[in-house]
């Protein structure tokens, strides 16, 4: 039976994302799936996120028709519903960085546990070193209890959506669909320099003698390292008849692999951390460099799912529409324009990259060297009147269907700011089979 699929992501009660639900509704009618590519909600641990947010942009609700969420665009105000789709339809959702929460044991505030994860590995050295007064039995679950306070956890998601297998990244059989479902997320810290920035390329100059305040830069939730778990079960994955028997290859996560947004920089690598100090052994910086030789998804990932005959990677995190094919035919794309879009840098916007580090920082297109398919069918115009190969808008919202009947992914948008205004196809293309 041929199925039709919505491939979103971002939603993070962006006030876009009822609207844009709510055309998926009129558009499509019901959907067979829905396939979310991680960055469900803003902070996973507020419930009213995921069910009663106040504004009426809870994530269940717009995804039921039960929102009731108001957008107002050039003085004209619109209630928009979300779209009936989940009362029919089952929902496989991939972890994005919005699903995981930092440590419990030194915030108070939802927020700020939300914004401080921190690594694993470093918190484990610290508790390896102190573990004789906070567990003089070595009790396993003592410690294992204060680790997931002193780190981060994806225990609401965990606990929402049931993922089977208990780990976050797990495979599926859908029709003629599998999907592979990976933990590709990292923690998104900011790329600002200044003295005061815990970011991605940088700590705070008041923590550097503080390293348990440290950031440790945007590092990485779940190892997806060539013989760790995660590798070793996606390689598993590709080798099982499930995998092989497919008619369609689906692999969905969070990190975008191509795109023109602002998130694919810096590569999706451990931070390598360097301490400059002073003659005196004083620290006068601690930073971050990201050495694109070793992005995971780029060296160790994608060549797997090229040579596995993986039809469509789907991912989101920059919030807009592009997508990318591979030499060998293989698809690319992210679509996640529910706005607060951080843009898409070609041409003469250049993402911010950091000054003299040694490393390559890619300042315009897709950094990973494929060039931007341009939608074939009705493509927005940017000001010189020449077709634009992306949708960044906080105007306008995109959202795809996969038709598992045609082989098709077909591209929707719907310019929020003309609330009568018809929903229009702006882009389709085949995949292979
Ligand atoms: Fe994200």
């Amino acid at each position: 039976m041929p199925l039709k699929i919505l491939l979103t992501s971002d939603h993070q009660l962006m006030p876009m994302t009822a609207a844009n639900l709510q055309k998926v509704a009129e558009t499509i009618g019901k959907v067979d799936a829905v396939f979310v590519a991680g960055d469900l909600i803003n902070i996973p641990d507020r419930a009213s996120e995921w069910f009663d947010d106040y504004r009426g942009r809870g994530f269940f609700p717009c995804l039921q028709g039960r929102a009731f969420s108001e957008l107002e665009k050039e003085g004209i105000k619109t209630v928009y519903k979300g779209g009936e789709l989940i009362q029919y339809a089952p929902l496989f959702p991939a972890i994005g960085n919005h699903e995981i929460m930092g440590r419990f044991a030194t915030n108070t505030k939802l927020d700020e546990q939300f914004n401080d994860p921190f690594p694993r590995k470093i918190a484990e050295k610290i508790y390896d070193r102190t573990a004789a007064t906070l567990n003089p039995t070595r009790d396993a679950a003592v410690r294992k209890k204060w680790l997931k306070n002193n780190t981060f956890n994806s225990d609401t998601y965990d606990e929402i959506f049931n993922i089977p297998g208990g780990k976050n990244y797990y495979a599926a059989t859908f029709g003629d669909v599998r999907l592979v479902t990976l933990y590709i997320t990292n923690i998104w810290r900011t790329p600002n320099l200044d003295p005061g920035a815990r970011g991605r390329y940088r700590e705070r100059d008041e923590d550097f003698n503080y390293p348990e305040k440290w950031g440790y830069g945007q590092h990485i939730f779940e190892p997806i390292v060539k013989g760790g778990e995660q590798y070793n079960w996606l390689q598993q994955e590709l080798n099982s008849s499930e995998f092989q028997q497919a008619k369609y290859k689906i692999v969905m996560f969070h990190h975008p692999p191509h795109s023109l947004g602002d998130n694919i920089v810096p590569a999706y690598t451990d931070p390598v951390q360097t301490v400059d100090r002073t003659e005196n052994g004083e620290i006068k910086m601690v930073r971050y460099e990201y050495p694109k030789e070793r992005d995971y998804i780029i060296r160790d990932v994608v060549p797997l799912l090229e040579k596995a005959g993986v039809q469509l990677v789907f991912y989101g995190h920059s919030h807009l529409w592009n997508r990318f094919v591979s030499e060998s035919g293989m698809h690319f794309l992210e679509s996640s324009n529910v706005g607060n879009s951080y843009g898409a840098f070609m041409g003469k916007k250049r993402r911010f990259v950091p000054p003299a580090f040694q490393e390559e920082y890619t300042a315009v297109g897709d950094p990973n060297g494929l060039e931007p398919v341009v939608p074939n069918v009705a493509p927005l115009l940017g000001e010189d009147d020449r077709p634009l190969p992306y949708i960044e808008s906080n105007d306008i919202t995109a959202f795809s269907i996969f038709d598992t009947g045609k082989g098709t992914v077909s591209s929707y948008y719907f310019d929020t700011r003309k609330p009568d205004s018809s929903v229009v196809m702006f882009d389709e293309f085949k995949l292979k089979n």
